[in-house]
């Protein structure tokens, strides 16, 4: 329904992480369908997202932009029926700029004929970017493109992507439903990487940007911290710690590894539904840090039914005995008024991971987390 197109943060896969900008049918074909046999369909990944490199270098003579016909010789729409044909559904990308960040036409100026056509393939996600904008607002540029699609004829989920310059927690409501809160992405735990120019985003930094805007975070409006990477390089101990705070946060969850090739520990990361369940929460509060002392964090985000997560995260590159004694405690969430006084509040604890019960709040939690590694934990009223 117009408005509520993203009740609960969107899941899906996207081309750019693993693959760039060499797509083509093909290959995309045989990823649709590793997406459904390897589970993630079922576990409530719904978006197959092309990013950047989809399309020919010029539009054609009257305008229009041009799925590259060697990588999609049958033609943006054939492929979006495929996607269809399995349950899922489609985005594309295209940028505010007069060209992408790689370099194909930009939509400017082209907004509503670009909506058009988008609609014309069967498109439902458009992630829309923000390189070569010289002197573009960000915002207006934002509102022309989110009022095309609006007028394109189709519901289409809007994913806008300036990187959180332009503070878009405090204008994208309305605009889009999910907005870029940092630069991009990298498939590393704690150490940026530098590309010159620009420098890719760790894990952790990117966490770290997100402490402060959690309470802009809600249904259809959606803080986005960037794609996964889970799969990607990380060691398993921080792609469990990587996509579990992404659940907390109440995050968008775009797979970016290649699911046709994926590792049991991968997959069984990505399709933890318990995980899945505390990202997907229909009260969509993203979790805040309640605890940080060195390098021991401890998250936490209301739930529906007076339920909480908590994550318990081991930042250092060592293993680190963590005592809590819950009952010395009362923690608070300023993104969701969550109050909680384990004095006088029992829970039990169920471990999202381990996926075991393991007692109540009324003992210690006591337990080694090695490096770069997180507990994640449901409470649940005693
Ligand atoms: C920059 C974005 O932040 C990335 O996610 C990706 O879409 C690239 N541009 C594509 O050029």
């Amino acid at each position: 329904k117009a408005g509520n197109l993203a009740p609960t943060p969107p899941m899906g896969w996207n081309t750019w992480n693993t693959f760039q900008t060499k797509i083509d049918e093909p290959l995309l074909k045989g990823m649709v369908d590793a997406y459904v046999s390897s589970g993630m369909r079922d576990a409530g990944y719904q978006y197959f997202v092309l990013d950047d490199g989809w399309m020919t270098m010029e539009r054609d003579k009257n305008g229009d932009l041009v799925p590259d016909p060697k990588k999609f010789p049958n033609g943006m729409k054939a492929f979006a029926d495929y996607v269809h044909s399995k349950g899922l559904k489609f985005g594309i990308y295209n940028c505010a700029g007069n060209k992408t960040c790689a370099g194909y036409p930009g939509s400017r100026g082209h907004e509503y004929q670009d909506a058009r056509l988008y609609a014309s393939f069967g498109v439902d996600f458009l992630k829309y970017d923000w390189c070569n904008t010289d002197s573009l607002n960000a915002r207006e540029a934002y509102i022309t493109m989110s009022q095309a699609l609006k007028a394109s004829g189709r519901f289409i989920v809007f994913s806008l992507c300036e990187w959180g310059n332009h503070q878009p927690w405090l204008w994208a409501g309305g605009v889009g439903e999910l907005y870029r809160t940092t630069g991009d992405i990298t498939a590393s735990f704690d150490k940026n990487k530098n590309y010159g120019s620009w420098s890719a985003l760790s894990v952790m930094s990117i966490v770290d940007k997100q402490v402060n805007i959690a309470k802009y975070n809600g249904p259809n409006h959606w803080n986005d911290p960037d794609m996964l990477e889970v799969g990607n390089g990380m060691s398993f101990n921080e792609d469990k710690a990587h996509f579990s705070l992404w659940c907390m946060l109440a995050a968008p969850l775009a797979a970016g590894n290649d699911l046709r090739h994926m590792s049991p520990q991968t997959q069984s990361i990505l399709t933890n539904k318990e995980a899945i369940a505390i990202d997907q929460d229909v009260l969509g509060i993203a979790a805040t840090r309640v605890y940080q002392v060195d390098s021991l964090e401890i998250w936490a985000k209301p739930l529906a039914n007076n339920e909480v997560a908590i994550c318990f995260l081991n930042r250092s590159a060592v293993a680190k005995d963590v005592v809590y004694k819950w009952q010395e405690h009362a923690i608070s969430n300023e993104a969701g008024k969550l109050s909680v006084d384990f004095a006088k509040t029992t829970y039990k604890l169920h471990d999202v991971w381990t996926k075991k019960d393991i007692g109540t709040t009324k003992k210690e939690f006591k337990q080694t987390l090695a490096a770069h590694s997180v507990v994640m934990l449901r409470l649940v009223k005693f």
